[in-house]
């Protein structure tokens, strides 16, 4: 839906948004990362705001300039993102994350920088989980009526991988886009799904993320009336 003017349907509503993308350190100079942007989640937050809403944005790694009039939070890994957005969700009416969290972390953090030794292979890296964010905020939400909204990119059969992973994450929506090499990952345009919990299916044609993230407030403002 775009609009001219913002209507302040998220007027006395506090919203969280995650964005970007984590970073796990191997050791001071290296990291396990991905390629998340954070313009979605900025977005979201941008237009969060123009509808009236305090928003807290916990951003992962973007660059991306501070959206105006809108709380912005710095972290780096998977595990500094679950302890900003545990804390900023307390109070808040809705939590959309939109984040790409890494699924796992080097097991060991080296504190100088890894050398090469001569005429050696390197050293496996061994990876370990990374805590589940948006599985443990749904399923012990901080407020009775806090809608939680997450994103998946997939590929293959989208909309039954998309529906799977409503249900195992227990969120409210979900926001599901299909990804490529050149799709989705920091363009300035987006295509999804958004599936609810009650079986609803809202289609988003090609457009702006900004459109995308109008109508996951729209869905939001109406879940939380
Ligand atoms: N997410 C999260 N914590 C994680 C991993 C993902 O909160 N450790 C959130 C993302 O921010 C996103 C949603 O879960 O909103 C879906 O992420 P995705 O990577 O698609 O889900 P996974 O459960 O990690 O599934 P997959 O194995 O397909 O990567
Ligand atoms: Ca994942």
């Amino acid at each position: 839906l775009a609009r001219g003017v913002a209507e302040p349907d998220l007027k006395g509503r506090h919203v969280v948004v995650s964005a970007g993308g984590t970073r796990e350190p191997l050791d001071p100079v290296r990291f396990l990362g991905n390629r998340s942007s954070g313009k979605q989640g900025y977005a979201l937050a941008r237009t969060a705001a123009a509808r009236g809403a305090r928003v807290t944005l916990v951003a992962a790694n973007t660059g991306l300039p501070d959206p105006a009039g809108v709380d912005v939070v710095r972290i780096g890994t998977a595990v500094q993102l679950r302890d900003a957005v545990l804390k900023a969700a307390q109070d808040a009416d809705a939590v959309v994350m939109a984040a790409a969290v890494a699924d796992f972390r080097p097991a060991t953090y080296a504190a100088g920088k890894i050398k090469k030794q001569d005429g050696q292979d390197p050293d496996p890296i061994v990876l370990v989980r990374n805590p589940d964010i948006l599985a443990e905020i749904s399923a012990d939400r901080a407020r009775p009526g806090q809608v939680i909204v997450g994103f998946a990119a997939e590929t293959d059969d989208v909309l039954a991988n998309g529906r799977k992973k409503l249900e195992r994450k227990g969120c409210d929506l979900l926001v599901v886009n299909e990804v490529g090499e050149s799709k989705t990952f920091g363009s300035e345009e987006n295509e999804a799904v958004v599936l609810g919990a009650d079986g609803s299916e809202t289609p988003v044609p090609h457009g702006p993320k900004e459109a995308l993230a109008e109508t996951v407030w729209d869905l939001v403002a109406r879940r939380l009336r």
